[in-house]
């Protein structure tokens, strides 16, 4: 079972201009995580996920970085980072950077120089091609709408970005580089950081010969994004960047990785790969996508079989092989219980069911920034509302192609970044607590119902659910380290499994949907044996012999001894 503590652990994540602000400017900040870390303190989280929170123009939210070893002017200062970790130290709490390795700003210093003329020395720092019949080098798209090709008319040639415009990507080819970005990272560690979560670092090789290379793959609907995906040699840069610098540290890593499944994280994960600690995968994140391939933007409805399906898949091929990071949300992705919990009616039992679900799962547990509340999506009605550039760029293009405004605006209801962007909802005063100012993009209306404030008092609180469920990963070792079976493959609305470790037997019982199904125990499960280890609903002690029926997003979690 190999233990380590980055297995044992809960990670939060902080997306920092929208946590917490404590100079009313509008913008969350350094001094804003650290009057909240008691809160996360109470909560019991170990490690926090700080997004990026470097120097930088900020035109996708600090993931365009101008200066490695510099603080965000709006969020503070180096003192006050200083200041963070000492404070998140002396909590017991570990802090993971998040790092930007496949890009920088284009207001970084490397790009100014690299684009101001072709014999520039750090010319070769970025990706420079010559055009092709009157366009750019290659049909390839990015990932925030239009071509990942922009001409720079100074020099008459494109450079690459698969992001926005303003994200141009590092020339890994280079081996310049690959010191620059190495002795930045110890630069980091000798801080005394306890690890990293390597943004975009599936996408840090290209494939060969691309200036011709056009994607073979793509119709005008969909993308494929396998030209610059997880290829071969990201391993190899991965190990260098393990085998010279972070060896040499007790940390956790963890790296974006889309486009992949279980047996190809491996080689990211794999016990003794040398690489990462692991990865987060995507495959959950299209299931309400009309095809992986058409980007994210189509909506369909979800089916709970898929999902067990492909959950299933990541707990059985990485056990004792390597490890998963397990999550419903992040700043990129819409927010979880108004996804695929019921945030109209059952928002708190739905909110709970999940994090059961995640918490219960093999593999290092991921808690949004607003989810142990069970904040909600927002539904701005003006496009001015919205800040992501993602967003803007996407209803742009479809304006452009004469889409209807109420289908753009209803994709990005669904699924624009923002809906995790708000503010951070403390309570239910002036802009949810969040700041004393104008906050930079709307808080949602709910503060006044769905808050901290409210949720830390509340003992049912989702709040609270989630300090038991943490608590018990702490009491459990079968939590963490237990093996995983899955139970009642095709039923529609339950989603059961078990985990088990030495003579400790978990059996985990969620009801997906508002129905009512009926659920049998399992042969092997003597219901006078178990031990209810949390429920979202209060139960009794009567269990009945043979079956029981589940009420609306239903939870239960038993311990089985001695088995
Ligand atoms: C993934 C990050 O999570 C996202 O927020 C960002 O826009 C892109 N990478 C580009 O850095």
């Amino acid at each position: 079972m190999n233990p380590k503590w980055w297995k044992e652990s809960v990670v939060y994540q902080i997306y920092p201009i929208s946590f917490m602000d404590s100079n009313g400017d509008g913008i969350g900040d350094l001094q804003g995580i650290i009057s909240r870390l008691d809160y996360l303190q109470d909560l019991g989280v170990d490690v926090i996920w700080v997004c990026p929170i470097y120097k930088s123009p900020n035109h996708d939210n600090g993931y365009d970085i101008s200066d490695y070893c510099d603080i965000m002017k709006e969020f503070g200062t180096m003192d006050d980072f200083d200041h963070l970790l000492r404070e998140m130290h002396a909590r017991g709490m570990k802090l993971m950077m998040d790092l930007v390795l496949n890009h920088t700003s284009h207001e970084h210093p490397w790009f100014v120089e690299s684009r101001s003329s072709k014999d520039n020395p750090k010319r070769d720092y970025y990706i420079w091609r010559k055009g092709k019949n009157g366009g750019p080098p290659n049909n390839w798209e990015s990932y925030f709408s239009g071509s990942v090709w922009e001409l720079d008319p100074r020099t008459d040639e494109y450079y690459l970005h698969l992001y926005s415009k303003y994200q141009p990507d590092l020339n890994w080819e280079n081996p310049v580089v690959i010191d620059k970005l190495h002795e930045m990272v110890e630069w980091w560690l000798k801080k005394g950081v306890d690890g990293f979560r390597f943004d975009a670092i599936a996408h840090i090789v290209k494939t060969k010969g691309y200036p011709d290379a056009d994607n073979p793959n793509r119709t005008p609907t969909v993308r494929a994004y396998g030209m610059f995906s997880n290829l071969e040699d990201v391993h190899t840069l991965l190990q260098n960047l393990y085998d010279n610098v972070l060896y040499f540290y007790d940390i956790m890593t963890v790296g974006e990785t889309s486009g992949l499944g279980p047996e190809q994280a491996l080689d990211y994960v794999g016990d003794g790969r040398r690489e990462l600690n692991m990865t987060f995968q995507f495959e959950h994140m299209f299931l309400d996508a009309a095809s992986p391939g058409s980007g994210k933007w189509d909506v369909v409805p979800w089916s709970l079989l898929e999902l067990k399906k492909i959950m299933s898949n990541w707990q059985t091929v990485l056990h004792d092989r390597g490890w998963n990071a397990n999550y419903l949300c992040n700043h990129d992705q819409p927010r979880s219980v108004s996804r695929f919990g019921n945030d109209l009616f059952y928002r708190i039992p739905s909110a709970k069911m999940l994090a059961t679900f995640i918490h219960m799962l093999e593999g290092t547990p991921y808690i949004y920034q607003g989810e142990e509340i069970g904040m909600t999506n927002v539904c701005f009605d003006s496009i001015d509302e919205y800040r992501d550039v993602e967003t803007l760029n996407y209803y742009e293009e479809k304006r452009k192609n004469g889409v209807p405004e109420e289908q753009i605006m209803s994709a990005i209801h669904h699924k624009s970044r923002d809906n995790a962007r708000t503010p951070m909802q403390w309570d239910d005063g002036h802009a949810g607590g969040f700041t004393t100012g104008t906050p930079w993009i709307k808080v949602n209306s709910n503060h006044m119902e769905i808050n901290a404030g409210n949720a830390v008092k509340d003992p049912d609180s989702i709040y609270n659910y989630y300090k038991q469920l943490i608590a018990l990963r702490k009491k459990y070792k079968v939590i963490v380290y237990g093996s995983y079976e899955l139970l009642l493959a095709e039923h529609t609305e339950i989603y059961a499994y078990t985990r088990t470790l030495e003579d400790q037997r978990l059996l985990v019982i969620l009801n997906f949907f508002d129905t009512e199904p009926e659920f049998e125990w399992p042969a092997g499960f003597d219901p006078d044996q178990l031990e209810l280890l949390i429920s979202n609903y209060p139960q009794s002690k009567d269990h009945d012999i043979r079956s029981f029926k589940l009420r609306p997003y239903e939870a239960r979690v038993y311990l089985q001894q001695r088995v």
